[in-house]
């Protein structure tokens, strides 16, 4: 099994609160995406401004072979915006809970099928590839759904997503909410949120049960606690399940340390595959056990993602490491010097410190009396 990966940073990225890109920098960030090697990118809203218009149009202008795709609603206006832009495809987004369609948009179920569905004729008549979406789709009811997307799929939408708009799904839910959508006559992809922090479990139980592609975000990023996070996925995909993409997983490191300088938004230190602490050691018990084999303490490598392992000092440092790291600064010690110098870390540990190569040295320097 293979799975296709749609990047949506550029769009529900982008709507992360307080974020917002530059149109170069949106091209910037697209050009990477390129090069990562995901199968769509979702580049913006096109509606949403001339900005944004600009920032999709200096996209399609580079002429990439990655589809290239615009939010738009199921309405005309978003899919002229789209066709100005020059897109390959569309996401074609109607909501189909009752909560959505009621208070939301004050209309009927009725009314909102027959704009999914005229408006994706109207997309697929100018030429568009289209995917249509349902917005909190996970609390619709399935019988509606399901009969959106047949009526959908037969005016013309070559994909079909359901999106878990306030993450809501569990791994068994989403397996068999996924499991029967994917029975329909259109590849379907998972969109999933991570209100619940079960966004990547989520879409992987979707891709399991038969959807074929992933809706993600570098980093997670997005509206509220965000999207289902690439590197997870597709780490998670990689080194859990067997399951290919077509992304370079060697560069996870760097596009996530990319999109992260353009929006604005840090990393939590303990963020799985890409955070500063994902392949860092301190305790003596485990610093010894990677030193000696890796896998050990890691279960994958720093080098698949493009990271580096560390090992850092401080009040659960082991003597294997520490005599390690003095080695590693040239300095050779006996084990009653070590001892010393071990006792001195510990000490400065104790205080709530993080023990840097220059606070080792002068220790080093002091126990081994170098002036
Ligand atoms: O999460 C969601 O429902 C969305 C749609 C608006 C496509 O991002
Ligand atoms: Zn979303």
């Amino acid at each position: 099994m293979n799975a296709r990966i749609l990047d949506t940073t550029l769009r529900d990225g982008e709507q992360t609160p307080g974020v917002s890109l530059t149109p170069d920098e949106k091209l910037r960030m697209a050009l990477k995406l390129d090069e990562l090697g995901v199968d769509v990118i979702e580049a913006g809203s096109a509606i949403t401004s001339i900005g944004e218009r600009e920032g999709i149009k200096k996209i399609t202008s580079e002429g990439l072979s990655t589809e290239i795709c615009s939010f738009a609603r199921a309405v005309k206006v978003d899919v002229d915006a789209a066709l100005e832009c020059d897109v390959d495809s569309v996401h074609l987004v109607i909501p189909t809970s009752d909560l959505h369609i009621k208070y939301k948009l004050k209309k009927t179920r009725e009314t909102v099928k027959d704009l999914a569905i005229e408006s994706t004729q109207y997309a697929v008549d100018h030429g568009l590839l289209v995917e249509l979406s349902a917005e909190d789709s996970t609390r619709s009811d399935i019988d509606y759904l399901t009969q959106v997307f047949k009526e959908g799929i037969d005016a013309g939408a070559k994909r079909i997503c359901a999106c878990d708009t306030v993450g809501m799904l569990t791994p068994e839910k989403a397996y068999e909410f996924y499991g029967h959508l994917s029975k329909l006559d259109a590849p379907l992809s998972v969109h999933c949120h991570n209100d619940f922090g079960l966004a990547v479990a989520n879409s992987l139980s979707g891709l399991r049960a038969g959807a074929s592609q992933a809706h993600v975000t570098v980093n997670g990023i997005g509206e509220r606690a965000g999207n289902a996070s690439l590197e997870e996925l597709v780490v998670s995909l990689y080194s859990l399940y067997g399951v290919k993409t077509n992304i370079k997983i060697g560069m996870l490191y760097e596009i996530s340390k990319m999109a992260s300088r353009l929006t604005n938004v840090p990393l939590q230190p303990n963020k799985a595959i890409v955070g500063e602490n994902a392949f860092a050691h301190e305790s003596g018990i485990h610093a010894d056990g990677v030193i000696k084999k890796a896998e050990t303490y890691e279960p994958i490598t720093p080098e698949l993602v493009g990271h580096k392992r560390r090992f850092v000092m401080g009040k659960h440092i082991g003597s294997g490491l520490l005599k390690k790291r003095l080695e590693e600064m040239g300095l050779r010690v006996d084990d009653e010097k070590l001892n010393q110098i071990f006792t001195r870390v510990k000490a400065l540990g104790d205080k709530g410190k993080c023990v840097t190569d220059v606070d080792l040295q002068a220790i080093a320097e002091d126990v081994l009396g170098i002036v």
